[in-house]
């Protein structure tokens, strides 16, 4: 049940040794790929990594915690073309990247989102800079984020509950 699914998914930043199959990583690309964006203009790309020093590199990308990206056997950058939606970019690419981490968990995988916006890396230079430069990315693309994915090797702890209450308001807040 999607509920199940739901209640499933949890970040993950620690993954056993085992490799992404190559049915698993197509599979979650397919899922990126169906997600919906503002008129259908399908401004996201991707780019797969699966090398190991490239991963190691990306764990540095900054000074808050990337540094899983270092450990796991796959990363997906979401990249999203500004000009072709420039609106709604930052919109299309975080759906884009939800339905990745989704159909991971569905896949008995786990993920974790790095958030690049904003970030700096350890010399003080943007993040995002350090990723274009190391992933020769152009710069009509916004770098919205790169999911770890690997096979699961952490329980994390329970979150605290969420307080309905305070949350969800119905017909006027
Ligand atoms: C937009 C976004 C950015 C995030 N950035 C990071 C990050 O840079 N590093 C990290 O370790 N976790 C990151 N996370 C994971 C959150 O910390 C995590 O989703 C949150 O603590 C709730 O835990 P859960 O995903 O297990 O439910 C990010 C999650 C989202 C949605």
């Amino acid at each position: 049940m999607f509920q199940d699914l739901i209640k499933k998914r949890r970040s993950i930043r620690s993954y056993t040794g085992e490799k992404v199959s190559k049915e698993d990583l197509e599979c979650l690309l397919e899922a990126g790929l169906s997600a919906p964006s503002a008129k259908n203009r399908k401004p996201v790309e991707y780019i797969v990594i699966e090398d190991e020093k490239m991963l190691d590199h990306l764990g540095k990308f900054k000074k808050g915690t990337a540094a899983f990206i270092g450990k796991a056997p796959l990363a997906i950058a979401i990249l999203v073309d500004k000009e072709a939606a420039q609106v709604t970019y930052v919109q299309d690419a975080s759906i884009a990247a939800t339905f990745i981490q989704l159909q991971a968990t569905d896949l008995g995988l786990g993920s974790c989102w790095a958030n690049v916006l904003g970030s700096t890396d350890p010399e003080g230079r943007s993040g995002e800079v350090y990723i274009r430069e190391a992933l020769g990315v152009p710069e009509k693309y916004s770098i919205q984020a790169i999911i770890a994915i690997g096979h699961i090797d952490q329980f994390p702890k329970d979150l605290p509950p969420f307080d309905r209450k305070a949350k969800i308001h119905y017909e006027k807040y």
